[in-house]
């Protein structure tokens, strides 16, 4: 960001820059910065303004709500203006602002908490009970008719019943259209497969899809809507606090969110916010913050309104979790099964609690859709707060002559060809000698979820193999210490400990053994079933693929890759390594696992990333558990993936059943218990 020491000229590029973005943002759809670095050029233009008052301009965008309307729909002028919130960042400032209220108004004051919808704010006017115009919010004064496009939102009604017997005349609603985030993304894969742009987060898609001049094509975006606000209303009850109009609307026919509380202190105004900002995520839609509003009417009317918003809300909004930053290139990494997986290398960036420098780009099919490419800047956002996510590209920022990038031909690692399988998402290196698998592989076998090797980890293991210590993972047990303690960095304790880590592996489960040779598509669920029903490696080595496959929640799949897994000499040489190093290949025959979910209930929705459906439903029912397909008030919890299914969700919030992610799925899966 350019930074003059002059503040007039500071003050007059930071206006060109907020009317830059404001027009990508509001006429575009199609923003360049995110919202929290938007945000932040405004609030320093208004700390510029307030340091120097002779440059306030009653123009300048500190003074001003939205953006002007843009040509192509027809300007509507509100009946009453339709003002933006002043922002609180974090808990202090709203507590601030709180504080100000209480100290201000006379007698006690109840604050109303609502969830702040992350969508497109909309003015509604009925009339006579009948749906009449909707309009957006524009420059706050005038705004632009959508009242074709928005009546195809099945959440909005035609028309409104009369819950007093006083209906108003006319009656103004505002209140958020949105997109849910499951239509979102059903909304993105139908656009990428159609070659069309994708978006870049729910609320740009549901702009856009307001901004449509058919409305056959707003009618098929699924958008939904929710109502926060009464505007101007002529006739109707009397109304005395704004918990009284929500109940109102809802009883008129008009969605209000079911998450607005009325609360009496600062405190529990301060618990609502804090709750939010960790469970915003087990919404089906997203939320960038909470609004509270002073719930008085009179009292409002005493508090009054600045030029830009009331002085009786206000918007705590969450701390940014989307951000932009330079895609400096895209690399591809090899898995132990030789799985090429495409990644970002980013320009670290702060976004959502910590610093994203790489982030996974899933498959070959997932760059193309979004295509973004070395060189651009793109959004990152921490999806479900712990894997960071390249969103798509800034497409005004793409450098002239910018080229798709094409997944390599060849693997990074051994130079063998990478293939992709008809109808498969996923590039292979075939290879079975690709340096890249084979550390994999020993990484993998020592990790903490199979046996447990504490000392040998990624970097250990890379070195071990580039000096020929390692070749694969029976070569652990005679791993040569003496040579290893020459090396730099390996001092005695640290050898010592080394070796007493690999002694103690040697006694682990059965379980650990096969999760940690790596047979593809076997994970730790199916492990744990075939260590109990044949008691010992050499029966599972020795077992045909018809008596593999009859073994309960063991599919013909990891039948098959476990039967071809011990017909290659190459692994059979390698367990007989382990052999003769003394691991245990013994299991606890006959016996089951840990009855963890006995009389346990829990139902699996949406993308694992460690976990197929199917195998965490074995997972669930191999601990005693049952893994129904649908949610109900028996549901002890429903554990979401990626694009979950937004009726169960909805249904497990209704029933109030917890949501977990995959972290609480693991932690259940150990315990027995909700994390
Ligand atoms: S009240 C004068 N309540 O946030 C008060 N706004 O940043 C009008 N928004 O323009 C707004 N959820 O588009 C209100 N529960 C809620 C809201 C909400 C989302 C949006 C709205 C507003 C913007 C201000």
């Amino acid at each position: 960001m350019p930074c003059t020491e002059n503040p007039a000229q500071r003050a007059d590029e930071l206006r060109q820059l907020i009317a830059h973005h404001n027009l990508r943002y509001h006429q575009l759809d199609d923003p360049e910065i995110s919202d929290a670095e938007f945000d932040a050029l405004v609030r320093e233009l208004r700390a510029v303004e307030e340091a120097h008052p002779d440059l306030q301009t009653p123009t300048s965008p500190t003074q001003q709500v939205g953006a002007a309307p843009s040509v192509q729909f027809a300007p509507v002028r509100h009946r009453t203006p339709m003002m933006s919130l002043d922002n609180a960042f974090s808990f202090e400032e709203l507590l601030a602002w709180g504080k100000r209220m209480e100290r201000f108004i006379s007698g006690e004051v109840a604050f109303v908490c609502e969830l702040k919808i992350d969508g497109v704010a909309i003015s509604l006017l009925y009339e006579d009970g009948r749906y009449v115009r909707a309009a957006t919010r524009g420059d706050g004064t005038v705004g632009e008719d959508v009242t074709g496009n928005v009546r195809t939102i099945a959440a909005v009604p035609e028309r409104l019943s009369s819950p007093t017997g006083q209906s108003p005349s006319v009656i103004e609603v505002r209140g958020e259209v949105y997109m849910p985030v499951p239509a979102f993304e059903e909304l993105n894969r139908r656009q990428a497969e159609a070659g069309l742009r994708t978006f870049a987060n729910p609320r740009n898609s549901a702009a856009g899809s307001l901004r449509q001049k058919d409305p056959s094509i707003t009618a098929s975006r699924e958008l939904s809507f929710w109502t926060y606000q009464a505007g101007a209303m002529d006739g109707g009850p009397r109304l005395s606090a704004h918990h009284e109009t929500l109940e109102y609307l809802a009883a008129a026919g008009l969605p209000v969110n079911p998450e607005v509380r009325v609360l009496g202190s600062l405190e529990e105004v301060n618990d609502f916010c804090r709750h939010w900002l960790e469970h915003r995520h087990d919404l089906p839609y997203e939320i960038d913050g909470v609004v509270v509003k002073v719930d008085d009417l009179a009292q409002r009317r005493e508090l009054g309104a600045t030029a830009k918003a009331p002085r009786w809300a206000i918007a705590y909004k969450f701390p940014p979790e989307e951000r932009t930053t330079l895609l400096k290139d895209i690399m591809v990494s090899i898995g132990r099964t030789g799985k090429a997986t495409p990644f970002a290398m980013l320009e670290p960036v702060f976004v959502g609690g910590s610093t994203v420098a790489l982030a996974t780009l899933h498959n070959e099919d997932q760059v193309a859709a979004k295509d973004v490419r070395p060189g651009d800047t793109v959004f990152v956002r921490k999806a479900g707060d712990v894997i960071p996510e390249v969103l798509g590209p800034v497409l005004a920022k793409r450098g002239r002559g910018s080229k798709p990038w094409r997944f390599p031909t060849a693997c990074p690692a051994c130079g063998g060809p990478l293939v992709r399988l008809p109808g498969e998402s996923d590039t292979y290196c075939t290879n079975v000698d690709c340096p890249a698998q084979r550390d994999q592989r020993i990484i993998h076998f020592a990790s903490r979820g199979a046996m447990d090797i504490e000392g040998l980890g990624e970097r250990t293991v890379q070195l071990f193999t580039s000096l020929g210590l390692l070749a694969d993972v029976g070569d652990i047990y005679s791993l040569d210490l003496d040579r290893v303690r020459e090396l730099e960095g390996f001092g005695e304790v640290s050898v010592r400990n080394l070796e007493a880590a690999i002694e103690a592996s040697k006694d682990r489960p059965l379980t650990n053994l096969l999760a940690g040779l790596g047979v593809p598509h076997l994970g730790g669920a199916g492990s744990q079933l075939l260590a109990a029903t044949f008691g010992h490696l050499d029966r599972i080595m020795a077992a045909s693929l018809e008596e593999l496959a009859a073994v309960e929640g063991v599919g013909p799949k990891i039948a098959t890759s476990v039967h071809e897994f011990f017909a290659s000499a190459r692994n059979q040489a390698v367990i007989a390594k382990l052999r003769v190093a003394g691991v245990n290949l013994a299991g606890p025959e006959g016996s089951e696992g840990p009855q963890t979910l006995a009389g346990m209930s829990v139902v699996v929705t949406g993308t694992l990333e460690g976990w197929s459906r199917e195998s965490a439903e074995e997972a669930i029912k191999a601990r005693g558990g049952k893994a129904p397909g649908s949610v109900s008030k028996r549901t002890t919890a429903v554990v979401a993936g990626e694009a979950a299914g937004a009726a169960k969700l909805t249904k497990a919030q209704e029933l109030g059943v917890p949501v977990l992610d995959e972290a609480g799925f693991a932690h259940l899966l150990e315990k027995g218990e909700l994390p």
